[in-house]
């Protein structure tokens, strides 16, 4: 079985950050997106991977590299632009060759193994086994209609509600996909839909079977979910700090602080994740933030945030909390008369005073 990987799309819904970023290379507790996901692949003893690239190819091949680091052989394949999941796959066809695979969006986060969904679609003999997670609001979702344990109908993002259980973005197929991708045509949004073309194999005699996931599972492509997939993820941090207190600061809860970060004069309270070089003085640092590489938090409260490399935060008087900084951004206290605010901001930014 090989896998494949989709990190090509737009990321239109989580811009600024997305028009120098990759969406699939942003950071969960400091450790880019796709790392998660591919870490999980490896773990299963798959090792041949390809991973769809678009736009941000340059910036998730020099990341990425060549698998070498998971012991695994990356492959990259350029989809020219985003018409949708099933023509990701459509376009990895060469890549895939007649093997079974098993495919993962590349902006999902979740905490279950894949084994036991591979172990379903080897026992069933399926030509697809997708993973369904129940959520209460599917209304956004590709959804799956389960009666007396099979699945009877796919639709994506329906109108009325006919389901609570919502196709997340871990499938796998057999080659039969390709069949079906054919036999589908476009959305109304324009793309090709995977959920259609499963609906085509479920159509055509194809055996589709599924599992509930019983863990958590987070689409990341907007600004909430993102934080809540980071939150997800420092929770499942077990390491304390083994540092009790130096340069009078106080660390509380568990945390993954890196140890050329430098912090003085500040509570640290986990879960929270400090990367390499950053620099914390006279600060707060709370519960479910990120802190990337060379971050400077100066005479600030900052909780629940993922804030990447050298961004600057210094003598902000409100807690700053709940967002998504981009690198390299400085955010001070203008600090003089007249108390005014002051901004430098690209398009599409949002600010919440
Ligand atoms: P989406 O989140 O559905 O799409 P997107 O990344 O374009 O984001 P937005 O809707 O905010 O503009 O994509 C899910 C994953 O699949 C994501 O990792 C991008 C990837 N993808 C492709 O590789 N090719 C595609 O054609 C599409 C639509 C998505």
């Amino acid at each position: 079985m090989k896998a494949l990987i989709l990190s090509g799309g737009t990321g239109t819904r989580l811009r600024p950050v997305t028009f120098t970023n990759a969406k699939q290379l942003l950071p969960l507790a400091n450790k880019p997106i796709l790392f998660h996901i591919i870490e999980k692949v490896a773990k299963t003893g798959i090792n041949k991977i390809g991973i769809i690239v678009g736009d941000t190819s340059e910036e998730v091949m020099r990341t990425v590299g060549n698998g070498d680091r998971w012991n695994v052989d990356i492959s990259y394949i350029h989809q020219p632009l985003p018409l949708g999941l099933a023509h990701a796959v459509k376009t990895a066809r060469d890549f895939i060759e007649d093997e079974d695979f098993i495919m993962l969006l590349g902006d999902n986060a979740f905490n279950v193994s894949l084994d036991s969904l591979i172990r379903n679609f080897r026992t069933n003999n399926a030509d697809s086994t997708i993973m369904l997670y129940q959520v209460e609001d599917p209304s956004h979702y590709g959804v799956a209609v389960v009666e007396k344990n099979h699945i009877t109908k796919l639709v994506e993002k329906p109108k009325n509600f006919i389901s609570d259980l919502i196709i997340t973005g871990v499938y796998i197929f057999n080659k039969n996909i390709f069949k079906a991708i054919d036999n589908t045509s476009p959305s109304s949004r324009g793309e090709l839909e995977i959920t259609d073309a499963i609906q085509e194999l479920l159509s055509t005699g194809g055996n589709v079977t599924f599992e509930i996931l019983q863990g958590w599972w987070k689409d990341t492509g907007k600004l909430q979910d993102i934080l809540d997939a980071n939150r997800m993820i420092l929770d499942e941090i077990d390491t304390y700090n083994q540092v009790l207190s130096k340069d009078n600061a106080v660390y509380m809860g568990k945390l993954l602080i890196s140890k050329s970060a430098c912090i003085k004069n500040s509570i640290i309270a986990g879960p929270a994740a400090i990367d390499e070089d950053a620099v914390i003085l006279d600060s707060y640092v709370g519960p479910y933030s990120s802190i990337g590489k060379g971050v400077v938090i100066n005479n600030c409260e900052v909780d629940n945030c993922i804030i990447l490399e050298n961004a600057r935060l210094e003598g902000i008087d409100k807690r700053i909390s709940g967002s998504l900084i981009g690198k390299n951004v400085s955010i001070r206290s203008a600090g003089k008369r007249p108390y005014s605010n002051s901004f430098l901001l690209g398009d599409c930014s949002e600010l919440y005073l």
